[in-house]
């Protein structure tokens, strides 16, 4: 290629990024959110924010924010706490592994946050994304995001249907990304495509008509607007049975700490027998697992189940059911289940479903 015609390229590439960052950036401070952790440049709430952030909605995302901080204003007070009360400042906000894994982060900086990008990509819970957001937002460094909202935009505005959740379509978008990043200005610049994403590039009927890029974007002249971004893979959804039992004397019942790998990693819940079926109560009861409890609660009435709910996270659904067993005598030391006084249940992190019953039941027990 000669000198003349890659300096054409690069002037058509520099005034497509230019015009898209000039349009960008003016539909910006016209439109711009004010969100709590806009107002700083501490990297420590920086990563907070972005790690609420992932899956969370802002709205949502903030009040954690806040509740957050004001308990954890620094680094070190988050690595002095403990994973019951990281967990419980988390409760309702899903993804636990968000909350441990930014324990063990803050744990692993003594007291320092980082400053180079391959120190901060190298925290546990920290991918390309959250990285590129602290480095940018904190430090100005020159690194794209690349989330869901760039995605779409930039697969609308050049009208891309190479799948996003593919290697090919990783590779292309984050090219992509950087390559339209203006440099001068990568924290504005990178919270501006989100914003655009967020408000007028959304996913379901945005309102082309009146976006500033109505003239400019691949998509909108050739009516894909509505397929793009394209993905490959549907998600594969698990289902799962779960069957607690609120089992009880007066004010007292059990509860356990999920500690395998799986969901809800060290939060407590009820005592469960997990089915590969949704099992009626008659075959619940048949269960050996369930005759071993029979045996140790010797005289205890079971209530049948008081409570059936679907709880649904993004690879799974949960067919939860929920019975009572009370319990007539001293209640026994019970494989590893804890028993807790009713009054004691705030200091545990519960997962959704158990803290709704667990409200409900209280709330009755008065
Ligand atoms: N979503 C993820 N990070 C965000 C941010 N910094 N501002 C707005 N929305 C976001």
């Amino acid at each position: 290629m000669s000198n003349g015609i890659i300096a054409i390229l690069l002037y058509f590439s520099f005034s497509i990024m230019s015009l898209f960052s000039t349009t960008l950036l003016d539909w910006y401070d016209k439109n711009k959110r004010d969100l709590p952790w806009r107002q700083t440049t501490d990297p420590y709430k920086i990563w907070l924010s972005e790690i609420i952030l992932q899956q969370t909605r802002v709205v949502q995302g903030s009040a954690y924010y806040e509740r957050f901080l004001c308990r954890f204003p620094s680094l070190q007070s988050l690595a002095e706490a403990s994973e019951d009360e990281v967990l419980k400042y988390w409760q309702g906000l899903g993804y636990y592994s968000r909350a441990r894994n930014l324990l063990i982060a803050a744990r692993s900086m003594n007291g320092v946050f980082p400053t180079t990008y391959d120190q901060v990509r190298s925290l546990k819970g920290v991918g390309d994304y959250t990285a590129a957001a602290i480095c940018s937002f904190a430090y100005r460094m020159p690194h794209a995001v690349v989330d869901g909202n760039v995605y779409r935009v930039l697969a609308r505005y050049f009208d891309i249907e190479v799948p996003i959740d593919s290697t090919l379509g990783k590779r292309t978008f984050k090219a992509m990304a950087e390559e339209m990043l203006d440099t001068s200005r990568p924290d504005i610049y990178n919270q501006a495509i989100m914003d655009f994403g967020a408000l007028q590039c959304v996913p379901q009927n945005p309102d082309c008509n009146n976006c500033p890029f109505r003239d400019n974007c691949m998509a909108h002249k050739k009516n894909t607007v509505s397929s793009l971004p394209f993905k490959q893979n549907k998600t594969k959804v698990r289902e799962r049975f779960f069957n607690y039992f609120f089992i009880s004397n007066n004010d007292y019942f059990y509860i356990h700490k999920r500690d395998d790998n799986d969901i809800w990693k060290g939060m407590y819940q009820l005592p469960l027998i997990e089915t590969s079926l949704q099992l009626s109560t008659a075959a619940l009861i048949e269960m050996p697992v369930y005759l071993q409890w029979k045996d140790k609660f010797e005289g205890s009435d079971l209530i049948v189940c008081q409570y059936g709910m679907k709880h649904i996270l993004s690879h799974q659904i949960l067919y939860i059911n929920l019975y009572e067993l009370s319990i007539k005598g001293e209640m026994p030391i019970f494989d590893n289940y804890i028993k807790i006084h009713k009054d004691e249940i705030d200091r545990y992190a519960l997962p959704r479903p158990i803290e709704v019953f667990i409200e409900k039941k209280l709330h009755r027990l008065g």
